[in-house]
């Protein structure tokens, strides 16, 4: 007999910034999700580009399904304006968040530093990560946008979570957490960290080059990929606590 199976689509990095490009992208994979039978899906940061007011509006307006759509911020998004739109607060606080989506429960951390593109958990975030862990009655999914290993792409490598050891002590000695499920690198990507997976979800707006699969010097006016169609992670998690992965394109 099949187990019974938990699917979360996850994707990152919608940017959205009112432009014709990023929406067209954000509509396309959301269209996709809503014709899937998930039960979850997750947006791991840079919700939008600039961490204004109208943009938010837009990640409120399009960023919708029947099932719940789990959010987290990343280093273009802004906590003030985050938090006025989508959380109907205020304040410049860490947005860290625990939602329980079925027999799951999601720690979304905010890795991001106002005004820098780099990543860090800060000490209260990491202290209500430490309280969420401990008391957990069910499988926790960990989620923050910058990756806390190096994923051999310079560029991006630069700007990852600075204090991933921190983050790691806690996983390590917690048999609840999963996975650790991030964005930022606009790439889909597989490693393991603090023994367990670490799984980036493909970037709505853009993928990065690597740099073995061109000749050109990557920078940051050449990384993006803007052909590269839009993805998704889809993460299964079966009742035997087993968890697979498939990536997907977004059709057109
Ligand atoms: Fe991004
Ligand atoms: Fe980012």
């Amino acid at each position: 007999m099949l187990a019974s199976v938990m699917i979360i689509a996850h994707i990152s990095d919608t940017h959205l910034d009112n432009g014709e490009r990023a929406l067209a992208r954000t509509r396309r994979v959301m269209r996709y999700l809503r014709s899937c039978t998930v039960d979850a899906i997750l947006v791991s940061g840079d919700l939008a580009d600039h961490g204004e007011i109208h943009e938010y509006e837009q990640v409120k307006a399009e960023l919708t399904a029947d099932v719940p759509v789990l959010m987290l911020p990343g280093n273009h998004d802004g906590r003030s304006a985050y938090r006025k739109v989508l959380l109907d607060g205020g304040g410049d606080a860490p947005i860290n968040q625990l939602h329980r989506v079925g027999g799951a429960l999601f720690a979304l951390c905010d890795s991001s530093i106002p005004g820098r593109d780099d990543g860090l958990l800060a000490a209260e975030t990491l202290a209500w990560l430490r309280g969420v862990v401990a008391t957990a009655d069910a499988p926790v999914f960990v989620g923050l946008h910058h990756h806390p290993i190096a994923l051999h792409n310079p560029l991006v490598d630069g700007i990852r979570l600075v204090n991933a050891d921190e983050l790691a002590a806690i996983i390590v000695d917690s048999p609840q957490v999963v996975a650790v499920l991030c964005g930022h690198a606009h790439a889909a990507a597989a490693g393991t960290f603090a023994g367990r997976p670490l799984l980036a979800a493909p970037g709505v707006v853009s993928a990065t080059r690597l740099p073995w699969t061109t000749d050109e010097e990557l920078t940051w006016t050449n990384t993006a990929d803007l052909d590269d169609p839009p993805g998704v992670a889809f993460h299964v998690l079966d009742d035997n606590g087993t968890l697979t992965t498939h990536f997907r394109v977004a059709p057109a």
